[in-house]
């Protein structure tokens, strides 16, 4: 048994928060590090602890909340994760997308996530959001695939296609969004590279991920994005470019999670908006898409 992988476990997790609150989230949004903040924009807010929810991991990190908050954005019902989980704080890679299932479960289409990244691409600067056009899942050569283990159909098919992970009309929405708000000269469009971390990554290490065409480098996101483009949800992710990575050995910079923290808070404002005006402008879609 595959932990997270149980249906009649999110099946329970989705009951009980069905019967603990009147929101019947469609739009789910994932909030990462130092970017909580989207979560205070749900009007009529509910929150759980996620200690409080059966079945549900803990959040470790500092600058992640640990809560789940129910309510509506512009107007539509949604679910945010304030905290989210990740490999390095020691759970299985079944347990951290758990949510995931439990959004599909409770009637979640469409899936927003953000994270904070180290900018690899030499034209990237501080302060940047990337939308995420595609991911390159290093865990997942190793074999740390969410999906690893018994497949149950209810979810999704054995062999999920993930050449469309993310969704081209929600990346073009982030684009003309962001062209009315006049976010252009900051918001770009690239790839994502997970690893396991806890560490940063090495010099090498930026210069591979760099050349294997990353264009930021991150811990979270992409193995959420499988697991939901598996139960066939929409899925759009946004990276703030929180530092640079180091790609020189000149270099005297050193990455560190109060940076990170710290550009969450400067850009968060700018994010929030550009958020909660795609969610406004987001039609009823079905699972089809
Ligand atoms: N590397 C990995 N994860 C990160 C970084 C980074 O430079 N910045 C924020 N999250």
């Amino acid at each position: 048994m595959y932990a997270g992988d149980n249906y009649e476990q999110c099946r329970a997790t989705a009951d009980w928060l069905l019967s603990k609150t009147q929101v019947r989230p469609t739009v789910g949004i994932v909030c990462g590090s130092g970017l909580g903040g989207l979560a205070e924009m749900l009007k009529d807010p509910q929150d759980f602890k996620y200690s409080d929810i059966p079945n549900f991991p803990r959040s470790t990190v500092h600058g992640h909340a640990g809560r789940l908050v129910f309510g509506t954005l512009k107007g539509k019902p949604c679910v945010c994760m304030q905290g989210r989980f990740h490999l390095y704080e020691g759970y299985p890679v079944q347990k951290i997308t758990l949510p995931m299932r439990v959004f599909k479960l409770m009637g979640v289409e469409t899936m927003i996530l953000t994270n904070a990244a180290g900018g690899l691409n030499q034209d990237y600067k501080v302060g940047d959001v990337m939308v995420l056009k595609d991911h390159i899942n290093m865990p997942g050569f190793a074999g740390v695939n969410p999906l690893a283990g018994p497949n149950d159909d209810r979810f999704g098919v054995r062999f999920p296609c993930m050449s469309d992970a993310y969704d081209r009309e929600l990346r073009r929405l982030a684009f003309d969004v962001a062209s009315e708000l006049g976010y252009s000269d900051f918001l770009r469009e690239g790839v994502y590279c997970v690893l396991g971390g806890p560490s940063f990554e090495t010099i090498a290490e930026c210069n591979m991920l760099h050349r294997l065409g990353a264009d930021a480098v991150g811990m979270s996101t992409a193995h959420e994005v499988i697991v939901a483009r598996h139960a066939g949800m929409r899925c759009f992710a946004l990276s703030l470019i929180s530092n640079q990575s180091v790609m020189d050995y000149d270099s005297q910079k050193k990455a560190n999670h109060e940076e990170v923290l710290e550009t969450g808070r400067l850009r968060a404002e700018q994010l929030e908006k550009l958020v909660s005006t795609m969610v406004a402008r987001l039609e009823h879609y079905s699972n089809s898409h």
